[in-house]
Order: C-alpha cells, then sequence, then structure tokens
C-alpha cells in the first residue's frame, strides 16, 4: 500500500492508476475505522480494480463547541487495517496541505446541508460537501463508497455531485451493526459502559417503527410516536431529533408513499449518536448509485 501524505503525491498516484486504465474507488474516512468502515473498503474492491482509502478528520465539519480535538485518531492501527484489505492508496493529508489557508470557497448544498443533523450542527454538512469536493477533485476517484449510516451525509453528497456534475458514482454501504443493534461508529469509543448499555435503544426505537409500517401503518406521527417511546423510556438519552423525510431530499414526509427515511439522533452524555432505516426501498437497494 502506498501512502500519500500530499496532495501532489495523491494526484500523482491516482493519475498512475488511470493511466493504466484501472478504475479508481474511494473511501474518505476520517480515520479510528471500524467494522463498517472496513465493509465500505470491501465494496469498494468489489466494483473497482483499486481502492484508495482516505484518512482526514476534517476540520471544516466540526464547530468550535464540537469534539476535533478529542476526535478519536490511531492512524498506525488505521493503516494496518488498510493495509490488510489489500487497499492500494492511502491518502492522509496534513490540515496544513488541504488547507494551506482558510479556504473562500465552501460547498452549501441549500436545503439539504440544513436539514438533519444539519439543524444542530450548523456548517457541518458545508464542510463535508466542501471537503468531499476536494477529495474527488485531488484523487479523482470513478466511484466513491459511503455509508448509509450518515444518511443526510449521503443526500448531501448525492445532490452535490449531480449539481456540479461531478463524474463520480455514489455508492452506499449498509449499516454496519454490533450484535445488539447498535450502529458501528468511530463515536461509540467516547461511550461510558452506562451510556454503551443504553445505546442500543436507536436500534430499537427504528425497530419499533419497522414493525409498525410492516403492520400497514403509513402516516408519520403515528410511526413517530412509536419510535420515540423506547428512547424516552431510557433515561440517559436526549433526543435530538426523530424524523421521517424523503431520503433524497431530507424534507419532511406526513405519509409514507413509497421510499422513506426515519432518521434518529440522540446524545448519551456528551456524544451524540445517529442511525436510521429506510422504509419501501426495495431488496437490494443497499447498492444505491446516483
Ligand atoms: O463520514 C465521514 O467520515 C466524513 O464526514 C467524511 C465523508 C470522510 C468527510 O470528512
Amino acid at each position: 500500500m502506498h501512502v500519500l501524505k500530499t496532495v501532489e503525491e495523491m494526484r500523482a498516484a491516482s493519475r498512475a492508476l488511470r493511466q493504466l486504465g484501472q478504475r479508481l474507488a474511494l473511501v474518505p474516512t476520517m480515520g479510528a475505522l471500524h467494522a463498517g468502515h472496513l465493509s465500505l473498503i470491501r465494496l469498494a474492491r468489489e466494483r473497482a480494480d483499486a481502492v484508495a482509502a482516505s484518512i482526514f478528520v476534517n476540520p471544516l465539519q466540526f464547530s468550535p463547541e464540537e469534539d476535533l480535538l478529542r476526535y478519536p485518531r490511531n492512524f498506525p492501527r488505521d493503516r494496518d487495517l488498510l493495509e490488510n484489505e489489500g487497499v492500494e492508496l492511502l491518502f492522509a493529508p496534513s490540515v496544513e496541505d488541504m488547507y494551506p489557508e482558510p479556504p473562500a470557497t465552501l460547498v452549501t448544498v441549500e436545503g439539504l446541508t440544513e436539514a438533519l443533523c444539519g439543524r444542530s450542527r450548523p456548517g457541518h454538512f458545508r464542510g463535508v460537501a466542501t471537503v468531499v469536493a476536494k477529495l474527488f477533485a485531488i484523487v479523482a476517484p470513478d466511484l466513491a463508497c459511503f455509508g448509509q449510516k450518515d444518511a443526510a451525509q449521503l443526500a448531501v453528497i448525492r445532490r452535490m455531485v449531480r449539481d456540479l456534475d461531478i463524474p463520480v458514482e455514489i455508492v452506499a454501504g449498509p449499516i454496519v451493526r454490533e450484535a445488539d443493534g447498535l450502529a458501528m461508529s468511530s463515536r461509540n469509543a467516547y461511550l461510558t459502559p452506562q451510556e454503551r448499555a443504553a445505546a442500543p435503544a436507536l436500534f430499537r426505537s427504528l425497530e419499533r417503527v419497522r414493525a409498525l409500517y410492516e403492520d400497514g401503518e403509513r402516516r408519520s406521527g403515528p410511526l413517530v410516536a412509536a419510535g420515540t417511546r423506547p428512547l424516552e423510556e431510557e433515561p440517559r438519552l436526549r433526543l435530538d431529533y426523530f424524523e421521517i423525510v424523503d431520503p433524497d431530499s431530507l424534507l419532511a414526509r406526513e405519509r409514507i408513499e413509497d421510499r422513506a427515511l426515519v432518521a434518529v439522533a440522540a446524545f448519551l452524555g456528551t456524544t451524540r449518536l445517529i442511525d436510521n432505516l429506510l422504509l419501501g426501498a426495495q431488496p437490494g437497494l443497499a447498492r444505491e448509485t446516483n
């Protein structure tokens, strides 16, 4: 595996692969890798000749009150995991290399960047869209894989790619869960044992919604009420939002006509966890391309 530390090195490595006619996939990450990330690497591998992963904790997507400094970092471990997965290129730039000066150009995906997590994390999705646009410009991949767990991020990136005609296919990987249903996340490492024990309530709440939906309920009101109950029963949890929205526009839905995204975010102590469920999706739709 080649480790590229600068934008220039990364560009040259990608160019060399493309000159050989290779189809290149990118899996952008902020490191602290877990099984969810590794599943994205495997998804990328199935669809490309060569896989690049990036590790970059992007300051632009953290607000001043957020956890930029305490965000988990373990480069040697991450590098070994990626090497074991057969990743060809690892792009791990410094903040100075990615942002030699504060960027004057920022990517705002109107409407979407203010929905769901964007409402409680102003500027977050603008930071994500900006860094992903930069990564696409630097790495020039044919396709890029993102986790379905960050469903709003996925919608923002899909829309950005469409609006800006960026020639990158976006592939979504299904949520990977612990045995008790907790969605894998680098932030799970922050949870105390008591908080960790309470965390699967998010998954349970989504499962209640799924059960009611499968019984035929299509109105968002009763579905949301059923979903929020297990969260209210868990005293350690503080709900941020529980919403049923269109998976592409992220606009609220009163009723589920075809596909819908049920999205939840809640705090356990100072850690914010998110999870979601796609309803009405066709089997096999885990791979949704742009
Ligand atoms: O999902 C993440 O880890 C980040 O938001 C991403 C896409 C790597 C951009 O920094």
